[in-house]
């Protein structure tokens, strides 16, 4: 029995359908067929850069939905024929691009029957970044997450969300009005996308040229006095350190950086942190479940809208053309 693999041959490419053995799942791990992939920043950087790939060739892709194929030893949450969507590992060359992957169980969870299988693929990788930059970044704790936060009397109440269109930057949007209601969320977009990010819990919307103009953004905020925190989802900051000048004077002045770049470094000065997806997974093995549980509560919607940039693995490479610059507001797919 084999499977096709959608794997990169070497950085730059090319892709390559390669046959190979049906995977097998050790101890705790489950193997899904994908019906969809989302196609991501990494998977970009990772073709073109090798960002986090040690060894060629590679198969990408960090996230996926589909239905479980076959469930190791001791798994009991899962069996073959479930409909899941997962996070998957695409950022060690062993992803979500190919008939089937294997996960270890706590990254999958139950698909939310509302969902198509294009939508729930568009999930996991942003969830789990935006969670990550709350209650790392920021030690904001999530409602019935109390894992990773910090004591209420001690929460940003102005916070400045950097790339607030961005998948990243639209879940936090969400995450922060459920986590901390009466505060004050400052989004940067383009202006076609304020209206959304008013929808998802923005108090207020700025165009992304604000980000080079601290009186700008402080003046959006309670009696000008700036932010408490930023949340910076696409690494806005290290281009426009305008921004800094924007926290409150006497406040504690959070920074939550989302990785962006291997390189990426936090400024000094700052209460800075450097957060990744990984890190909320560390913060609660099952976010992934939460996830699920959030969306069927009708808490959390999904932050941007999906495109389907076609079907079959071979719509990944034309789909990964339009990074970086060429993707505002949505996330793109592939159905398969
Ligand atoms: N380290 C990790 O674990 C991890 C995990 C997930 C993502 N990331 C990284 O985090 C970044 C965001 O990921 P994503 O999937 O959310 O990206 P995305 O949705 O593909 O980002 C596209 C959006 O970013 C906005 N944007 C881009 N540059 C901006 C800037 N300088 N200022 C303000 N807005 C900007 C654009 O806004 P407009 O079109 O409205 O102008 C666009 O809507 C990517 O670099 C990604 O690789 C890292």
């Amino acid at each position: 029995m084999s499977i096709q693999q959608y794997q990169t041959t070497k950085q730059g490419g090319p892709f390559a359908l390669v046959t190979t053995p049906v995977p097998k799942p050790s101890v705790g791990e489950v193997t899904i067929r994908p019906r969809a992939v989302a196609l991501n920043g990494i998977d970009w950087k990772n073709l073109k850069f090798g960002a986090t790939i040690r060894s060629w060739p590679a198969v990408l892709g960090v996230d996926g939905a589909g239905t479980v194929e076959s469930v190791g030893e001791g798994v009991t949450a899962f069996k073959p024929g479930d409909e899941v969507l997962s996070y998957a590992r695409g950022i060690q060359g062993s992803g979500a691009f190919q008939d089937i992957y294997i996960v270890s169980e706590n990254v999958v969870a139950k698909k939310p029957a509302a969902l198509s299988f294009e939508e729930a693929a568009s999930l996991p990788i942003c969830f789990l970044t935006a969670g990550a930059a709350i209650t790392v970044g920021l030690k904001v704790a999530l409602p019935g997450l109390p894992k990773g936060g910090n004591s209420s009397s001690n929460q940003p109440q102005s916070i400045l969300v950097l790339g607030g269109s961005s998948a990243v930057g639209a879940a936090a949007i969400q995450l922060l009005r459920m986590a901390l209601p009466s505060a004050f969320i400052v989004a940067t977009s383009s202006e076609a996308h304020h209206a959304r990010l008013r929808s998802l819990g923005a108090t207020a919307c700025l165009e992304r040229a604000a980000q080079r103009d601290s009186a700008a953004l402080k003046a959006t905020t309670p009696g000008g006095a700036g932010f408490d925190a930023v949340l910076d989802a696409v690494g806005a900051g290290v281009e426009a350190p305008e921004v800094y000048d924007a926290f409150r004077a006497d406040g504690p002045k959070l920074y939550s950086l989302v990785v962006t770049r291997p390189d990426a470094k936090v400024p000094h000065g700052l209460q800075a942190t450097l957060v990744g997806g990984q890190d909320m997974l560390d913060v609660e093995p099952n976010a992934m479940a939460y996830l699920v549980k959030l969306v069927e509560e009708g808490k959390y919607k999904l932050p941007v809208k999906i495109e389907v940039v076609g079907k079959g693995f071979q719509a990944v490479e034309k789909g990964l053309e339009r990074f970086p610059f060429a993707v505002s507001g949505a996330k793109l797919v592939v159905a398969l």
